[in-house]
């Protein structure tokens, strides 16, 4: 069978790191409300020339140095994201330009914090009907852009950054790497719980992130653990099967709940939001590098991806790496 094989990780970071204390001296917050709350201690925020296409390219980079494929193979550019460069044409295009591998498909996906698993299910599905063969998927954000820095509610949350994967269609043999089960869900009765306040055709300006964050935190854990069960029946493997969990990065609390809900180890679950805090689309695929460069995932391993945002949208898609 045809099967989108994960070849390499990357991802990219701005240098710029932010402390919960410098945030303390920007709005009424202490590092000690920040850690407890959210288990956030620093976050990276774009500076002067950072841009979601500047550190979607720098993703995809390493996403092709690790794979070891030239950027001329790609054929099939899929970018999630909530913050893009321009609001059109897709940042994906200007990823492709960058890379210089232009005459392929490209272009965004826009599921906010579920953006990488909807990428991802849009593009396992386009190599495995044969439209294309080697695939970028990348989540890259810029949400520092969109966040009101007097909403302390919210400013504290989130962080850039941007993590890629580069898949290629190959023939598989039966339990050989691959996605091998992806499910995506939405909900639009939601939107009034996480949204930006403005859009270009409602308001003709970008808007800021506004969320009621105890409603999405309820949410969260239970649609988390319903598309897990889902996505494990589907694919006929139990909780215990799993090697690694890669989660949406959007709070260490939601991460524990989520983990207890299926009844797995903590130590199976990759955390990162203690330093990226909340990168949006690009959290999972952060998570992903992560683990996979400091040598935690391994080929073999038997990885669950999930993540839940505004919309709602949420989703989980199960690989073997
Ligand atoms: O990525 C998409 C999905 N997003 C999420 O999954 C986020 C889900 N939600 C959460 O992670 C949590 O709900 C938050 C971290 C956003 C908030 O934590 P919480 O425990 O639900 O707090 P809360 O919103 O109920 O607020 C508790 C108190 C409030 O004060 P009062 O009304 O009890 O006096 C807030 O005003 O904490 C206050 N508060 C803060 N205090 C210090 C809110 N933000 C801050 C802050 N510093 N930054």
């Amino acid at each position: 069978m045809i099967r989108s094989v994960v070849k390499g990780t990357g991802s990219a970071l701005p240098s710029r790191v932010v402390s919960n204390d410098e945030l303390a001296r920007l709005v009424d917050t202490s590092d000690e409300w920040i850690v407890e709350r959210t288990g956030i201690r620093s976050r990276h925020v774009a500076g002067e020339g950072e841009t979601t296409a500047t550190l979607a390219t720098e993703a995809a980079r390493n996403a092709l140095a690790a794979a070891g494929v030239d950027a001329s193979a790609v054929d099939l550019i899929v970018l999630a994201t909530a913050t893009p460069d321009q609001t059109f044409p897709a940042t994906a295009t200007k990823v492709q330009d960058a890379l210089g591998c232009n005459g392929g498909i490209a272009f965004d996906v826009s599921a906010v914090c579920s953006g990488f698993l909807y990428a991802l299910g849009v593009a396992d599905s386009l190599l495995r009907t044969g439209m294309a063969k080697h695939a970028l998927v990348i989540g890259a954000e810029t949400f520092s852009r969109i966040l009101d820095w007097e909403d302390r509610a919210t400013c504290v949350l989130f962080g850039d950054g941007a993590g890629a994967v580069l898949l290629a269609a190959e023939e598989v043999a039966e339990g050989g790497p691959g996605v091998l089960t992806t499910r995506l869900h939405a909900d639009g009765a939601h939107n009034e719980l996480l949204f930006t306040d403005g859009g270009p055709s409602s308001t003709g300006t970008v808007g800021k992130v506004r969320m009621k964050g105890r409603e999405v935190f309820r949410h969260a854990v239970v649609n988390l653990a319903e598309v897990l069960q889902e996505v494990l029946e589907e694919s006929g493997f139990t909780a215990a099967d799993l090697d690694w969990v890669v989660p949406h990065q959007a709070n260490a609390r939601i991460l524990d709940a989520t983990a207890r809900k299926l009844g797995l180890a903590n130590e199976k679950v990759i955390v990162t939001v203690d330093h990226h805090a909340n990168t949006s689309a690009a959290s999972v695929p952060l998570a992903l590098d992560a683990a996979v460069r400091d040598g935690r995932i391994k080929a073999g391993d038997l990885v669950m991806l999930e993540a839940m945002g505004g919309g709602f949208t949420w989703g989980a898609s199960l690989l073997r790496m």
